[in-house]
């Protein structure tokens, strides 16, 4: 049976969300940690579906921001990753992956970065599959007393030419001369657009907002 993937669409889709999250992973994530990642990078978030089907058996979510010390440095990050039991070792992970890191390059990432289990050798085995490598070993990282391994993945941002979506009130808001280098500015307005009435909307490619700690809210 084939897999569509679509990006995350709105709040209709959260439940499945948490859903497919909550049922595989040990970490327990509050609504508004789904929200914090769904409404300010719903573009790098994608479900997998069977074809036909309106229930998602995979999920990715994801982020992208700023290195705090090193601005040259647009890191995207995935913070959740779950497939559905019934639907595993078919390639969905290693799609919903690659497709964020697509989407992430195209919104100028330079590094792609995540924290799993030390012991989560499904995930390690996918990740390292995709080139990415340990970092660092992280003490007690996680909330049930494991240790995490950082992984991060250093990939070629790609030409922003396809990546469009309506603008946000917070990427608006963020000063110009914060986004990076590879961003298309000419295209960020300067102030907020007019209403949609009496202006064309105007869609360009989302800069990353600035960097909080990736410890802040972690993903497995
Ligand atoms: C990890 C997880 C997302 C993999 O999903 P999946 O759709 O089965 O993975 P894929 O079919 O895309 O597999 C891609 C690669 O991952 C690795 N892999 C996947 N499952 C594996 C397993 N059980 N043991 C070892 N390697 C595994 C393999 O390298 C595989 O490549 P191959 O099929 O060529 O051997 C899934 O097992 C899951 O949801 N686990 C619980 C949640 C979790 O651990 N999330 C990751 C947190 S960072």
């Amino acid at each position: 049976m084939s897999i569509e993937y679509r990006q995350y669409t709105g709040e209709s889709d959260l439940p499945h969300i948490m859903a497919l999250v909550q049922h595989e992973l040990s970490e327990p994530y509050v609504i508004y940690t789904y929200r914090y990642f769904l409404h300010q990078w719903p573009h790098l978030s994608y479900l997998a579906y069977p074809e036909g089907s309106t229930e998602p058996v995979g999920v990715i979510v994801c982020k992208q921001s700023f290195h705090h010390e090193d601005r040259r440095r647009n890191r995207g990050y995935i913070a959740m990753l779950s497939v559905h039991r019934g639907w595993r070792k078919k390639g969905i992970a290693r799609a919903l992956v690659q497709k964020s890191i697509e989407t992430m390059r195209k919104s100028g990432a330079n590094e792609v970065v995540l924290e799993t289990e030390f012991d989560n050798s499904a995930a390690l085995s996918l990740y390292e599959s995709l080139g990415f490598i340990r970092e660092k070993r992280l003490f007690r990282f996680y909330l049930n007393g494991k240790d995490a391994f950082r992984l991060v993945l250093v990939v070629t941002p790609l030409p922003p030419d396809s990546m469009n979506r309506p603008p946000v009130d917070s990427d608006i808001e963020s000063p110009l001369s914060e986004s990076p280098p590879a961003l298309d500015t000419k295209s960020i307005p300067l102030t907020r657009p007019m209403p949609i009435m009496s202006a064309p909307v105007q869609y360009f490619t989302v800069p990353p907002s600035s960097y909080d700690s990736d410890d802040d809210v972690s993903g497995r």
